[in-house]
């Protein structure tokens, strides 16, 4: 395997970063998850525009051009031989002595960009089956729209998941409202049919698989409701499933202890996840 760094393709056991990295000090950066599918990455341009926001958000150069970086994105991935999976971009302030403010002067940002295969089978089997999910209170800061590597909350949670048998966790907001996934968009599928997922204005990322099922389910005529969902509708919920680059549409058929529907994947879920790659660019 091989992965980009500042510039170069290098044996992935041999790829650095300079201890002095503010993403690696200060968490001062901002990433991106990208399936790859035949060898074609998903919604690149979706996935580019978000890029850069976060970059914009927290005022950190753009490396390079956005042709550039997808010719090192997907050299990366062809490199790495991945038909199926996922490539990982990670943009960080770059390399400075360690000091709070950004650094002065032209410090250039630190670009790494890693590729891996997915076992699709793997990810169908677990669809077919569905996951649990835990709640968890969302302490996280406010600014989640932002896709940064400062990722804590987000691993002491999906942790905490693990240790309890389930595959993600949920965070709630002090309303008592799901916000959304460790790493995943929430949804959930009422009594009457409608999909219900939380606005992106406020509280969560805006992940592109949530645009794109948002787009999908207009198309199929479902009603579609953005607003904001309590955890005890979520639990008397018909269906509830998960979004996101690597997950797809993933159903949930349990939250904390309560089992959503017969327990088994909801079939809006699974129209969904059958459609969802009709629907992404
Ligand atoms: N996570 N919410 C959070 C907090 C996320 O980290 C992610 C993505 C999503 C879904 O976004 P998208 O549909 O664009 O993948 C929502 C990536 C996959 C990760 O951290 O690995």
């Amino acid at each position: 395997r091989v992965a980009y760094v500042n510039g170069r393709y290098v044996p992935h056991a041999e790829a650095c970063v300079h201890v002095e990295d503010r993403g690696y000090q200060f968490a001062d950066g901002v990433y991106e998850v990208c399936e790859v599918l035949d060898g074609r990455l998903v919604d690149e341009r979706r996935h580019m525009d978000r890029l850069e926001r976060s970059l914009k958000e927290l005022r950190i150069r753009e490396p390079m051009s956005r042709a550039a970086l997808g010719h090192v994105l997907r050299e990366t991935v062809r490199r790495n031989r991945v038909r199926d999976g996922m490539v990982y971009l990670q943009i960080t302030r770059g390399v400075a002595r360690r000091d709070h403010p950004f650094p002065k002067g032209d410090v250039a940002p630190a670009v790494v960009v890693t590729a891996r295969s997915i076992d699709r089978r793997k990810g169908g089997k677990v669809a077919e089956q569905g996951i649990a999910v835990i709640t968890v209170p969302d302490n996280r800061w406010e600014r989640v729209d932002i896709k940064t590597v400062s990722l804590l909350p987000n691993v002491l949670a999906r942790q905490a998941a693990e240790e309890a048998g389930a595959a993600e966790a949920w965070f709630v907001d002090r309303d008592g409202c799901v916000t959304e996934g460790s790493s995943t968009n929430a949804w959930i599928v009422d009594i009457d049919g409608r999909l219900i997922t939380r606005p992106a204005d406020r509280g969560i990322l805006r992940g592109i698989t949530r645009t794109v099922v948002v787009e999908l389910a207009r198309r199929e005529g479902l009603e579609l409701v953005e607003r904001p969902f309590t955890v005890e509708e979520a639990k008397r919920a018909r269906e509830a499933f998960v979004t996101s680059a690597t997950k797809l549409v993933m159903p949930v058929v349990r939250i904390d202890d309560a089992v959503i529907g017969n327990g088994k994947p909801g079939s809006i879920a699974g129209r969904l996840r059958d459609l969802f790659h009709g629907a992404a660019e």
